[in-house]
């Protein structure tokens, strides 16, 4: 037996947390290779219009000036969208919004690629454009792609007539929530080389490697295996980093083909903001019918999203926030439409939850709003109707275990003393209560099942030193950390024996997207998978190193052991003799989530294998007088099914909480005409630590049995429930219903009748 070294479940300190805190790290900016160019994009100023022509005469003079390119100097297909085929990698004919990219800059320096771009002249006639999901919908004639519906998703379950018939409430409630930029503190970033076999290699910050290599063969006309997709240390990209790769470094990557020197690419800051995608502003329509016990009977709910000018993830978004409409309870007669719009806005794609945070705020109200209605606490309603294990989803999933949604209730009321709750409604400063409750599908789910499989390469050194190699990747999360720790365990060695591998394409197959909250569940069951096809090598050599039977060898804490007789031996003298009696070193682990039985055209069935569950709890003080909302203290429970390093996960958790006090209250994203107008920190208002009020985590674990350890994902879970518990908190000090966010002071003082 391979005893279990403990490493599960301890607070192991990051292996990334040095480099990082002291600066030694180098991230994409700050690396330099011999002999490098600098691109910068030429986009489009107007929001919607026909591209007439592009004149560079002004800067061709400029002695720093090398290059530009258009779309005609593509080899390959003038293709880069991520699901549909909807978005050129150049604009050659129809600009679709602000930061529509017509070319690509290179010249000698960073700054005079940035400089030149702006004065290349874009001459493009301009057609009226659409910003918002109503006159998207509405439109007749002159749609934005050939049609202006980027994708749909629904729910069809039960029999909703009979239902709302048959409740004693029908309650209609329309909610909204805004764009959200992802602000990651690294801009988009990479650096494209040719190689001398006449391949590509691209470094970069990015959060889906396997993405990128797609998209750069399909444009560049290269073979997979000449096109390699290194990732330089990147910080919280929280999916800003997943769509947008794949043009920038597909573009740096055609200037570095063309010209055959190295280039490198990186966003300015307010570049950035203008041209790569946010979180999809939502408007929500919800009918419910409920009993006067409280018991949801019906829900007719209709989803509408702005997707911007591509479509890009929306049809993930789409997809989510259709599958989890109504949230973590029991409901069976449900019809969910989830519809997404192209606009001639910035596109909007992946933004941590995918659509989930935006679907909460709708459910979570929702919830709210019905309790106030029957005059029931609120934490009551949601408790008379939660899942639990052997109770169905809304789309019909039947749930077999680790249904942890109580029990983060629970733990969220009693940590918060919620029945002993005092709101204080007189006087300037009022105090209210928030409760949410949420569940997030984890991985891609059904729509995406095709492709979610991942890999780990695991390597045995003939010194005892191990290798790790894996398909996702580090984005500031702590997944280095959790592999290392899953490795550690899987073999039955000392996390110090491992070096986990910046994630490279050429080390493993093609792992899908580092997205979905997928790396511990996807990488730690890959992880295991390689450990359980080494340790019978380990074993059976150990036997015959230590001349004795299999079954009288332990491997521990990086200590084998002959447990007839005591006597033992380091783990590099069996690594060694494995190398010496010529037996494999290395192997590659993969898993697969498992069948989904699933029926798309109404969507019913299994959306997503297992869930996350999340109860956060808000104590919010409003000031009445300047509007202001101050967030006391936030109470956040979540079921993680097994916490693998417990100080990751309530750094995801409070991290995850302070980007969801940000989308309710301070962050105001605002585009006119399709420019954007916050595009930087001094008009787009990030939480500061002073803003956050405090945070504290609690762990429920409930452990899921496909998960690694038992573990589920919490990456994405940590932001989802975070802006419905401030909206219904605020909602209860001011004794109203707040509808959108972000809660603005202005909103205050208009909902306290100021
Ligand atoms: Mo994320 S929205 O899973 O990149």
């Amino acid at each position: 037996m391979s005893k279990s070294t403990q490493v599960i479940g301890t607070r192991l300190k990051r292996i990334d947390a040095r480099g990082k805190t002291t600066g030694e790290t180098k991230f994409l900016t700050d690396i330099k290779v011999d002999n490098m160019l600098h691109a910068a994009p030429v986009f489009s100023h107007v929001a919607s219009g026909h591209l007439l022509g592009i004149d560079t005469s002004v800067v061709e003079n400029d002695p720093n000036f090398v290059a530009f390119f258009s779309a005609k100097d593509i080899p390959g297909e003038n293709q880069v969208g991520v699901i549909f085929e909807d978005q050129p990698l150049i604009v050659h004919d129809v600009v679709r919004y602000v930061g529509d990219s017509v070319g690509i800059l290179v010249a000698k320096t960073a700054e005079s690629a940035q400089r030149l771009s702006k004065l290349v002249m874009v001459n493009i006639e301009p057609s009226p454009p659409i910003f918002t999901i109503n006159d998207s919908r509405d439109c007749v004639d002159n749609f934005i792609h050939e049609t202006n519906l980027a994708c749909e998703h629904q729910v069809k379950r039960g029999d909703l007539d009979n239902a709302f018939k048959g409740a004693d409430h029908i309650i209609e409630a329309r909610f909204e929530t805004p764009l959200q930029e992802h602000y990651y503190l690294e801009p988009q970033a990479c650096i494209a080389q040719v190689t001398s076999e006449g391949g590509i290699d691209i470094l970069g910050s990015i959060q889906c490697p396997f993405y990128v290599q797609k998209a750069v063969s399909k444009a560049l006309a290269i073979p997979f295996s000449k096109i390699r997709v290194e990732q330089a240390p990147t910080g919280g990209a929280f999916g800003g980093k997943e769509d947008i790769p794949s043009e920038t470094c597909t573009r740096a990557a055609l200037a570095a083909l063309i010209l055959k020197r190295p280039i490198k690419m990186v966003y300015e800051r307010t570049t950035d903001v203008q041209l790569t995608s946010k979180r999809h502003p939502f408007q929500m329509h919800y009918k419910v019918g409920v009993s006067n016990s409280g018991k949801l009977l019906a829900a007719e709910i209709l989803l509408e999203e702005n997707a911007g000018a591509y479509a890009t993830l929306s049809s993930v978004v789409s997809y989510r926030s259709a599958m989890q409409a109504m949230g973590p309870y029991v409901i069976d007669n449900i019809s969910v439409e989830s519809k997404s719009y192209y606009t001639n806005l910035p596109p909007t794609g992946a933004f941590r939850g995918f659509g989930s945070p935006q679907a909460a705020f709708g459910h979570e109200r929702m919830m709210d709003v019905i309790a106030a209605k029957l005059e029931m606490d609120p934490l009551e309603l949601r408790l008379q109707n939660i899942l639990k294990v052997d109770s169905s989803t809304l789309t019909g999933h039947h749930l077999k275990s680790s249904v942890g949604a109580e029990e983060t209730l629970l733990t969220a009321a009693s940590a918060c003393d919620w029945e002993h709750r005092e709101s204080n409604r007189d006087g300037r400063w009022k105090t209210g209560w928030g409760v949410s409750l949420i569940h997030y599908g984890n991985c891609l789910g059904a729509a995406g099942w095709f492709m979610d499989g991942s890999g780990a390469k695991i390597k045995l050194h003939r010194d005892g030193s191990i290798s790790v190699a894996f398909g996702l990747i580090e984005m500031g999360q702590g997944a280095l950390t959790i592999v290392q720790q899953m490795t550690a365990e899987a073999l039955g060695v000392e996390p110090s024996r491992i070096t986990v591998l910046p994630t490279d394409t050429e080390q493993v197959p093609d792992s899908g997207p580092a997205v979905a909250s997928r790396n511990v569940v996807m990488t730690g069951n890959a992880i295991r998978d390689a450990a359980n096809k080494l340790l019978p090598i380990l074993r059976e050599a150990a036997a015959e190193l230590m001349q004795c039977d299999l079954k009288e060898i332990v491997i521990e804490n990086g200590v084998v052991s002959n447990v007839r007789n005591n006597e033992t031996l380091g783990f590099s003298e069996l690594t060694n003799y494995l190398y010496l009696s010529n037996r494999p070193m290395d192997v590659l682990g993969w898993w697969h989530v498992p069948e989904l039985n699933y029926d798309p055209a109404l969507g019913i069935g299994e959306a997503y294998f297992t869930y996350s569950y999340a109860t956060h709890i808000a104590r919010v003080k409003v000031d009445t007088l300047t509007g202001v909302v101050k967030v006391d203290k936030i109470w956040a429970s979540h079921d993680v099914g097994r916490a693998i390093n417990p100080a990751g996960l309530e750094a995801q958790i409070e991290g995850g909480t302070v980007q969801g006090i940000g989308w309710a209250l301070t962050e105001d994203f605002r585009v006119e005409d399709g420019k954007v107008l916050t595009d930087n920190l001094t008009t787009y208002l990030l939480p500061t630590a002073m803003d956050v009020g405090e945070i504290e985590s609690i762990l429920v674990e409930d452990p899921e049995s496909e998960g690694p350890w038992g573990a589920k994902g919490i990456g994405e879970p940590a932001i989802i429930p975070t802006a419905a518990a401030i909206a219904n908190a605020v909602s209860n000090a001011l004794g109203t219903s707040i509808t959108h966010i972000p809660i603005k002071p202005e909103y205050i003082l208009e909902m306290a009748g100021d």
